[in-house]
């Protein structure tokens, strides 16, 4: 058992105790380790001042996965491995866990430091604002900033730079130049050859944009940002990852990583186990314990003055919780695997809903928060929810009752996880280990609404999901709304319904599905029909009122949400 936190922090080993490793990390990093280039602005995640670069090296390839093991499950080095950690390309992948897999180059995210615990970094390599300049020489995304006069009283700089910088590591070409660079103005630079470790794909304005919406500036204005962005070059020798992917720190945290971690401070206790049994275990002794996920939701509440629990699980060491993989009765996800692996592992699944994840939080929230911690939150306005109850997802969920004898698991249907406002189906020592729900099928017409007071980076007033099959099996490149298929569609008979599956979230106490309404769509479907339907709708539910919407607006949106969707089926 360890009572220290290992981190790498700009390349240099630190192990932190006690009391510090209770901070949030943006604290830590200002008070205790004197970096203060990291700014704290609104210390909810909203504004990117706190961006830090993170990489946790690949735990996964430390142990043998399976998810259906009943009791003990084996952890070791170098045995087969499930990698969910690293690239979308490799998730669900199976590969040996030998050396070289412990030595490949890490992969830095960008995140948010002012909401997570110093603890929930343990095993991990952080990169901040100090360490991004090579001796005297800044940073490709510090000289950028600088050359398009990007910054006024810099307060929020740092932020833009990391998160710059986390575009550079995924998209930057390493010999110093991008081939056919894209301004925002419409300018275009032929520029020299790309090669390199990191893949040279071309930074447009909607990538920098993407890659920017966590970051929030109140004085420059965005145009010179997004030109720094898109004028950037990165070079060889500034790679964050070239840098800081020493093979000795990568094997120390992988080794680190392999005990058990306990905090113990002012009557708080924050365990890490390896091993679900030890989770588990840890539940059932610790009445009222909180698990610690990515903390995007308990950060912010701490911040505002709540105080942390008594008892925190965190789940970063169990590897086999980073398990995300597809297999022939769907997509099935641990509880560390976070929303931006997700994106990356439905893009060909279930592509609805990778591309409703843009819409989701920004890359600092995304790159760290969990799937299991959205349906968890209990929200009723989470925004994968309304999707998983259409997609029949099921919660896998562990326990080990009286902290003795063998792990109890159990499954609970989507339909019946929620009981009550921000209340689950799980019984107080249970734990969620994974979710599983279906891919979607070519012949859905699968569409994910959500109604936000800004569309990026705002928690949903209300949100839909709505998937129809239709008989002759309408396929989702017919879907399209253009003039033309519109045209041809209104020549040709109403389309019939063989199947309906539809969700709301933020329009009762939970996210809600309406089996119902569902029955009452087989059949015809024409636009009296539909228009029928979303009076029932807006009859069937009980909308809250609350700062994101009243209860009487919320039934509006709902029924005009479903017409959206009848109408894109209509011209379908
Ligand atoms: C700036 C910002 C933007 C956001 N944007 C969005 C958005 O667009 N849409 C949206 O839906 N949400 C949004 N959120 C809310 C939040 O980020 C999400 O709900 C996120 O998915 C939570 O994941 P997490 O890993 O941080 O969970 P945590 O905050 O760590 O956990 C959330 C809850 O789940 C419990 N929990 C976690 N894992 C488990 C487990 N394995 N077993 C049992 N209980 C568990 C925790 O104890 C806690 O009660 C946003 C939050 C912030 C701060
Ligand atoms: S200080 Fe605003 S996101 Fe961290
Ligand atoms: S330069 Fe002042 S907030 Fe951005």
């Amino acid at each position: 058992m360890r009572d220290f936190v290992l981190i790498y922090l700009n390349g240099v080993r630190r192990e932190i105790r006690g009391r510090e490793a209770l901070m949030m990390l943006a604290d830590w990093l200002r008070k205790e380790a004197g970096l203060t280039g990291t700014k704290i602005v609104c210390a909810e995640g909203d504004c990117g001042s706190c961006t830090v670069l993170r990489a946790f090296p690949d735990l996964a390839a430390n142990a043998h996965v399976d998810v259906g093991v009943q009791d003990g499950v084996k952890v070791g080095a170098n045995v087969g491995v499930i990698v969910g950690a690293n690239d979308g390309a490799n998730v669900g992948a199976i590969v040996g866990a030998d050396h070289a897999t412990r030595s490949a180059p890490l992969e830095f995210e960008a995140m948010n430091s002012c909401i997570v615990t110093v603890a929930q970094m343990d095993g991990s390599h952080i990169v901040t604002v100090e360490g991004m300049q090579c001796g005297d020489e800044l940073s490709p995304a510090q000289v950028a900033m600088k050359q398009c006069h990007a910054s006024q009283c810099g307060y929020c700089t740092p932020g833009f730079v990391m998160a710059i910088s986390a575009m550079l590591e995924k998209h930057g070409d390493t010999n110093g130049a991008r081939a056919n660079v894209a301004s925002d103005s419409g300018r275009r630079e032929n520029t020299a050859s790309h090669g390199g470790a990191i893949s040279a794909q071309q930074i447009d304005a909607k990538m920098a944009a993407n890659y920017l919406t966590g970051n929030l500036c109140r004085c420059t204005g965005y145009a010179p940002i997004v030109e720094a962005a898109l004028t950037v070059r990165a070079t060889e020798k500034h790679s964050v990852a070239g840098r800081y992917s020493n093979p000795a720190a990568i094997a120390d945290a992988l080794n680190t990583a392999t005990k058990s971690l306990l905090i113990e401070h002012d009557g708080i206790k924050l365990f890490a186990p390896v091993s679900l049994r030890e989770a588990v275990t840890f539940a059932a002794q610790n009445p009222g314990f909180k698990v610690l996920a990515a903390a995007t939701d308990m950060g912010v509440q701490t911040n505002k003055g709540k105080p942390l629990p008594r008892a925190l699980l965190s789940l970063h060491l169990v590897s086999e919780l980073y398990q995300a993989k597809h297999s022939r009765s769907g997509i099935l996800v641990g509880a560390r695997v976070t929303l931006a692996q997700l994106r990356r592992l439905c893009e060909t699944s279930a592509p609805e809903l990778a591309s409703f994840l843009n819409l989701f939080g920004s890359p600092q929230i995304k790159n760290v928060a969990t799937l299991v911690g959205n349906i968890a939150n209990a929200s009723p306005i989470g925004d994968t929810l309304p999707f998983l109850l259409i997609a029949d997802a099921v919660v896998h969920v562990a326990s080990r009752p009286g902290g003795k004898g063998p792990i109890h698991k159990r499954n609970i249907a989507f339909t019946d996880l929620y009981v009550g406002y921000k209340k689950l189906a799980l019984t107080p020592d249970e734990i969620i280990t994974h979710v599983s729900f279906n891919a979607t099928d070519s012949k859905e017409l699968l569409r994910l609404y959500k109604v936000s007071q800004r569309k990026d980076m705002d928690i949903s007033a209300i949100s839909g999901a709505f998937s129809f099959t239709l008989a002759g099996g309408a396929k989702h490149s017919n879907f399209s709304n253009d003039l033309q298929s519109i045209a041809a569609r209104k020549t040709k008979s109403p389309p019939r319904v063989v199947s309906a599956r539809i969700a709301f979230g933020g329009v009762a106490a939970t996210p809600i599905r309406m089996p119902e309404i569902e029955a009452a769509l087989v059949g015809e479907f024409t636009m009296e029909k539909a228009q029928a339907v979303a009076h029932m709708i807006a009859s069937a539910i009980t909308p809250l009122s609350d700062v994101r919407g009243s209860a009487a607006y919320r039934r509006v949106t709902a029924a005009k949400l479903f017409m959206r969707y009848a109408s894109e089926v209509l011209h379908a």
